[in-house]
């Protein structure tokens, strides 16, 4: 018979704690929530106001609802108050010690059903649940921050799960108003998995020196459409906090791209640790960059473009007052390529002068730089990129340049977790859209760019870097090579 919750306690009451808390009252569940001593108490009670003050002003939540809530909620500094709760929900610091500690007292102190859950990010369920006489009766259940806003939970089951417990959480998760994923206890589950992967990478393309961090920002933010970019993201969550699910990933998978890229380490150990201290990556405490204007006189008598497109990007360029010059003698040449473009500089008498060029979407322009190009030449393109509406992203002459590099071994990563059976392709994409607010999951992604140029892409990018986690998939291979063009309609 499935199970039914109606009374729930909550240990610890800090930013997910008191948002959990207040997530299932609204429900109209029983709330019991805990917390270490009379301050911590009082700090979670107080977290809870707020947030539903803020609702009642914002006209959310009428006073009468927030009441309902209050008078829904105690809160107590004993755990033995937990002893007639149908689920225990931890939220909780994130060392091992503390969880295990506080689920061996939880197993004494609850009785034989209730279902004790963990918010862990990154940290195994199994583990946690061995500690426990009721192992089956263990479950994740991982809300994101702000726990009353994010709509996805991923609903973590562990090999010893009671079968249809998973179902049953899930249910609850729907009843709070949330989307539910079920997912097995692998680190990171899905979203963390997925992202910090790809923020890691991100990371390292910084070290590499392949392109700036505003840089790097902008093109996946305005080339790939994704909410923010990848330092700005990394700042929000915190660096100490990404260091170590990277360190956490990596034990998991020993794959070296989730070995935390060493800057983060560094910055964590300078006390840089994003946001919260007003420095990570990026300042806090400066004015936004002025952004190169477009104005001036650009240093660009005559300008050839090659490549595919060349034709109408010469029509645009000419119409916007830029002469047009043959190769050999032209200022500045232009080559319009998604590969690297040394080897069209070296035909030239001028290699210097050459420029590459790789459009992406409505609203970037990736400006390649070889070893041979002269700074100036570099920026006179970024220039005259703005003139023609796009952002400008210098970057090195490397597969990929910028959005491919990060976007592609993310959605390989994807197929990756489908192919070993973690989760199912809906899932996966609910988790990143609902988990990251990206604008599709990564199939979507997929189907939306073609499996076969994200498969060159992946092959050209394994060519150049000879990292494993580039390599397409075996399963993306396939598809390509039977001929499948949409991965969701497989
Ligand atoms: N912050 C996030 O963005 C986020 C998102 C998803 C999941 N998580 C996970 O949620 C958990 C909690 O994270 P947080 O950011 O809310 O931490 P936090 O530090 O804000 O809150 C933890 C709270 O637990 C209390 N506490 C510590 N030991 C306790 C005990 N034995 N009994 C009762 N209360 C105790 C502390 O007093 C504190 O108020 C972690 O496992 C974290 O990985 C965090």
């Amino acid at each position: 018979m499935a199970r039914t919750f109606q009374t729930v306690g909550v240990v610890g009451l800090g930013t997910m704690g008191a948002g959990i808390a207040e997530v299932f009252a609204r429900a109209g569940l029983q709330v019991i929530g805990v917390e270490v001593n009379a301050e911590a108490l009082e700090r979670g009670r107080g977290n809870l106001d707020r947030s539903l003050d803020r609702a009642v002003s914002r006209g959310r939540l009428s006073e009468t609802e927030r009441d309902g809530i209050f008078g829904r909620t105690t809160f107590t500094g004993a755990l033995d108050d937990l002893r007639d709760a149908d689920l225990v929900i931890e939220a909780i610091p994130e060392i091992m010690d503390f969880k295990r500690a506080l689920f061996t007292d939880l197993d004494r102190v609850c009785g034989p059903e209730t279902v004790l859950a963990t918010n862990t990010s990154s940290l195994s369920v199994t583990a946690i649940a061995a500690t426990t006489s009721r192992p089956g009766r263990v479950i994740g259940m991982h809300f994101f921050n702000p726990a009353p806003v994010m709509k996805l939970v991923e609903v973590v089951h562990t090999v010893v799960t009671e079968e249809g417990l998973a179902g049953d959480v899930a249910t609850l998760a729907r009843r709070l108003g949330k989307t539910p994923v079920t997912v097995g206890d692998r680190a990171g589950f899905v979203v963390n998995r997925l992202l910090l992967g790809y923020l890691n990478h991100a990371a390292t393309l910084l070290e590499r020196g392949v392109a700036a961090k505003e840089d790097i920002d902008a093109a996946m933010k305005l080339g790939a459409g994704l909410p923010m970019g990848p330092f700005t993201l990394l700042d929000l969550i915190g660096l100490d906090v990404s260091h170590e699910v990277c360190e956490v990933l990596f034990q998991e998978s020993r794959d070296r791209v989730h070995a935390p890229a060493p800057i983060l380490r560094e910055l964590v150990t300078a006390g840089l640790l994003g946001r919260k201290t007003g420095r990570g990556f990026h300042s806090y405490d400066d004015v936004a960059r002025p952004a190169a204007g477009a104005g001036g006189k650009l240093g660009v008598g005559s300008v050839h473009v090659l490549g595919e497109g060349a034709d109408e990007l010469s029509a645009r360029l000419s119409a916007a007052g830029f002469k047009q010059g043959e190769a050999h003698e032209a200022d500045v040449v232009i080559a319009l390529s998604s590969t690297p473009v040394i080897e069209h500089a070296v035909l030239l008498p001028h290699p210097e002068r050459l420029v590459g060029l790789h459009l992406v979407g409505e609203d970037i322009a990736e400006v390649v730089s070889t070893v041979l190009t002269v700074p100036e030449v570099a920026r006179a393109v970024g220039d005259l990129v703005r003139v023609l509406g796009r952002t400008p992203v210098p970057c090195a002459d490397r597969a990929g340049f910028v959005v491919e590099a990060l976007l592609y071994p993310y959605l390989n990563d994807a197929v990756r977790m489908y192919d070993a059976g973690y989760a199912s392709m809906e899932d996966i994409d609910t988790a990143m859209r609902l988990g990251c607010g990206y604008p599709a999951g990564p199939f979507e992604m997929l189907d939306a760019i073609g499996l076969e140029v994200v498969r060159d892409g992946l092959r050209a990018l394994y060519a150049e870097y000879r990292e494993p986690f580039f390599a397409p998939t075996p399963l993306l291979d396939r598809l390509v090579t039977a001929g499948v063009t949409g991965i969701r309609d497989r």
